[in-house]
């Protein structure tokens, strides 16, 4: 069943040029128009909405994230992305023109299922994003996008979350093609782009003697941080987030940004630091993250950037270099992640420890 794998989540990342290839399939025609008819929410509904909440746990939470930065930027459509457990407990602003996206692999998370219950009482639409047939989120939802990832084993979330992030995509393009927020020339641009993905993870998951060298140099370090910028930010959570559930290594994820208000007191001589580069260009954010790298080096961290092929800039500050596939920046966590899921499960491997089982965790979790 492992494929040849020695774990699960091994095969399930491996599997992620697929998980990808089928969520895209069939949501689009050869003009790149979308059709996402199993949405059912009226078009005239969803141009009648003019705030977004999307509610997660987790990794899917970090998925909502990146939703965030796309669905604002292509639909001008005010979004918040909210923890599950926190948003029916603040008492929150929903009413009939909120669209609440619920992400959830499983369907079955009980704090993301409260959280809906709760919007639908206040009159939101809700729409789940969800990997499982007929599980209790989708059914309990107006609308629903299923990521086609199949069956995710292995408890650390790794297809679950590229698929998510497609559809999280898909939805945001759907937004912009119904409310004409977006030329329907781009909209086919960026569909192209998606489509690209697969081949480009392929490629990724081909060549990672790089990463596996990195799990083996840094098996002992106590800690490990990540940096990222705009979509890069959730990725450096994601990636902290499956070296503390795999590895249980102390790891963190920070805004870059956020460095020179604190957190840059943690560096240490030694100190392992992944860096999310954006990539280069238009991006002003570019030149910051590289002044960002250039002060944790200083304090003798050891730097292991993330950067696009050919970003010439990036290159001579980093001790370790990790190139990614170039790809539309906010399409960069679909092809950023992958190193990072592949690091934790190396690392995890070499301790030792029970990949597709880490201590103290469960795949569904159905209290709150
Ligand atoms: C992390 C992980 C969890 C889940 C979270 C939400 O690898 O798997 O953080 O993402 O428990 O689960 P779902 O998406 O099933 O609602």
């Amino acid at each position: 069943e492992k494929g040849g794998f020695d774990w699960f989540m091994r095969k399930e990342i491996y599997d992620q040029p697929k998980a990808v290839a089928d969520t895209l399939l069939g949501r689009h025609d050869a003009s790149g128009a979308l059709r996402l008819d199993e949405i059912r929410i009226a078009p005239e509904e969803l141009r009648a909405v003019d705030k977004i909440i999307v509610i997660a746990c987790g990794t899917s939470f970090y998925a909502g994230m990146v939703a965030k930065y796309a669905i604002e930027h292509w639909t001008r459509i005010p979004c918040e992305v909210e923890l599950a457990s926190e948003f029916r407990y603040r008492d929150p602003i929903v009413g009939p023109t909120t669209l609440v996206v619920s992400i959830s692999q499983s369907g079955e998370t009980a704090d993301t299922l409260m959280a809906i219950r709760h919007a639908r009482e206040q009159k939101a639409k809700v729409l789940a994003i969800c990997n499982t047939n007929g599980s209790t989120i989708p059914r309990e939802s107006d609308a629903v996008i299923y990521t086609h990832a199949g069956p995710e084993i292995g408890v650390a979330s790794t297809k679950g979350f590229l698929t998510q992030l497609v559809a999280c995509y898909l939805l945001g393009l759907y937004l912009a093609q119904v409310r004409g927020t977006k030329f329907s020339d781009e909209i086919a641009l960026l569909i192209d782009e998606l489509d690209k993905i697969p081949a480009a993870i392929e490629r990724q998951l081909g060549d990672l003697d790089g990463v596996l060298q990195l799990a083996a140099d840094f098996a002992d370090a106590p800690s490990v941080l990540f940096l990222g910028r705009h979509v890069g930010y959730p990725v450096a959570l994601e990636g902290a987030l499956k070296l503390k559930e795999l590895a249980y290594i102390h790891a963190e994820g920070f805004a870059a940004g956020e460095l020179k208000h604190g957190p840059i007191a943690l560096i240490e001589d030694q100190l392992p630091v992944f860096v999310v580069m954006p990539p280069p260009g238009r991006d002003l954010v570019h030149d910051k993250v590289i002044s960002n790298i250039q002060e944790i080096r200083a304090r003798g961290a050891r730097t292991i950037v993330l950067a696009e092929e050919g970003d010439e800039v990036a290159a001579p500050y980093a001790d370790v270099m990790i190139t990614l596939p170039k790809v539309p920046t906010l399409l960069q966590p679909l092809v950023a992640i992958v190193p990072l899921q592949v690091f934790a499960c190396e690392l995890a491997t070499r301790k030792g420890h029970d990949v597709d089982q880490p201590r103290n965790l469960a795949k569904s979790v159905t209290v709150e």
